[in-house]
């Protein structure tokens, strides 16, 4: 097959048909239909409540659809259950961070490979891959040195780096990060810039949610604008932040 009619999945990771989430009166995620490029960055911005957590819930399964259709990899969720995200590829990190906050930092990664264990007849061989992936995933995410640190006397920053650790644990194609860069002071800011540059040069896709422009015009290929859980606009970056109804919504105007 050539590239000109190969499927169109092949290019998108994710995508969505027509999905809503309403909670009481307000849609959070209105009929949205957005596809996510495998290829690359994609940035979600847009004002505050405009949906972009919500929409991040419901690709993950933490939130169930109101209607409509998660794509992955071409096949259609009408359901998505979050414990079976990293079977179809995904994983995400909250805007909250959730840490196991009475445990260390490196036990807070080892429970995230121990759960998702397939063969716990062969235990002795998992454990030793499991020790030598937590080692590679602390390393690259600067928390080495803190392995024996309880998670609850870590930094703001430090946090969020493990936190993007228990993401990075679980090997998939695609990771969504909600907000990782918010709060973070500037050394912890380019080190979480690093680690997700790192990621797209070994070809995973990232989707990552942020308010700070100037990061998502250095990080990401591709933008999708939300507004009051609709799509405002989407497409290479300079190109749709240039265009008047991002301009308005972001002036106010
Ligand atoms: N669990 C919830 N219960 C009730 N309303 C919610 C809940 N989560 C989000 N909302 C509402 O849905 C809208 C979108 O929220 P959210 O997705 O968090 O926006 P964003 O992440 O873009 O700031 C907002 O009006 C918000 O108040
Ligand atoms: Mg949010």
């Amino acid at each position: 097959m050539t590239s000109e009619n190969a499927p169109a999945h092949d290019d998108y990771a994710l995508e969505t048909v027509e999905i809503s989430k309403l909670f009481g009166g307000v849609k959070a995620v209105d009929e949205l239909s957005v596809a996510f490029p495998r290829k690359g960055m994609t940035s979600v911005v847009g004002p505050n409540g405009s949906g972009k957590s919500t929409l991040v819930n419901l690709l993950s399964g933490v939130l169930p659809l109101d209607g409509g259709t998660v794509i992955i990899d071409g096949v259609g969720l009408k359901v998505v259950r979050a414990h079976e995200t990293p079977d179809h590829g995904i994983t995400r990190t909250f805007q909250e961070v959730r840490l196991f906050d009475q445990i260390s930092v490196w036990d807070n990664i080892m429970v995230v490979l121990t759960n998702r264990s397939v063969f716990p007849a062969m235990v002795e061989r998992t454990k030793s891959r499991h020790r030598e992936k937590a080692r590679e995933v602390l390393e690259n995410v600067g928390m080495w040195e803190k392995r024996d640190s309880l998670a609850q006397d870590l930094s703001y920053g430090q946090r969020k780096l493990l936190e993007i650790g228990r993401a990075l644990a679980l090997e998939v194609q695609t990771y969504l990060f909600d907000e990782p860069f918010a709060g973070l002071f500037p050394q912890m800011l380019e080190r979480v810039k690093d680690i997700m540059k790192r990621m797209r040069d070994e070809d995973r896709t990232i989707i990552f949610i942020s308010h700070n422009m100037d990061i998502v015009r250095e990080m990401s290929d591709y933008i999708i604008v939300l507004e009051g859980g609709r799509l405002l606009t989407e497409g290479e970056v300079e190109d749709a932040l240039n265009r008047e109804e991002v301009i308005e919504a972001y002036l106010g105007a």
